[in-house]
């Protein structure tokens, strides 16, 4: 015998709908599909993170000569790159000084080359115009905060 069973249709019915909501519209995710995080949309204000500050100067400013094979002294700032290349990274034009030293903005040479006060070379960037000291600042507490990714 053959017994009618409304509530499955109604199961059925409800999991369709469910799903229907996960399609997202791509609302609050950056280029690559990864959730947005505070102060990474580059035309919102920056933060003290290390993917705002990428979002904000890495990308925008310093890939225009810092990328691809010929990058100078090696130094890749793409997102894909940045972070491997600086933190813990010793420096090509002052091997001693870390690139950025996490815990110590004072002794980065990322730092030095920001402010115009590195041992070798020219002040970054490359020609100006050079960051701004609020920006500088956010860039030495990501640093002083331990520079995580
Ligand atoms: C117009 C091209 C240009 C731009 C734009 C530029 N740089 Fe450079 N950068 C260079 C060149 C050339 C060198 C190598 C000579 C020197 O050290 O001054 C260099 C060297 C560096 C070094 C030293 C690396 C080492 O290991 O010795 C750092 C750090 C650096 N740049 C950071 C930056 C940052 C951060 C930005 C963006 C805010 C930036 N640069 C933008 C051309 C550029």
């Amino acid at each position: 015998m053959k017994i009618w069973k409304p509530w499955v249709v109604a199961l059925g019915a409800a999991a369709a709908l469910i799903a229907g909501c996960g399609g997202g519209s791509g609302e609050g995710l950056d280029a690559n599909g990864r959730p947005l995080g505070e102060g990474d949309d580059p035309s919102g204000p920056m933060t003290a993170s290390f993917s705002s500050i990428q979002s904000h100067v890495f990308t925008p400013i310093c890939t225009a000569c810092h990328a691809g094979a010929a990058a100078p002294r090696g130094l890749r700032l793409d997102a894909t790159n940045s972070f491997a290349m600086l933190v813990g990274v010793s420096s090509g034009g002052v091997p001693a000084l870390k690139r950025v030293a996490p815990g110590d903005a004072d002794n980065s040479y990322l730092i030095h080359k920001l402010e115009g006060h590195q041992a070798v070379g020219a002040r970054m960037p490359l020609g100006g115009p050079y960051l701004d000291a609020q920006t500088i600042g956010l860039i030495r507490q990501w640093i002083n905060n331990g520079a995580q990714k």
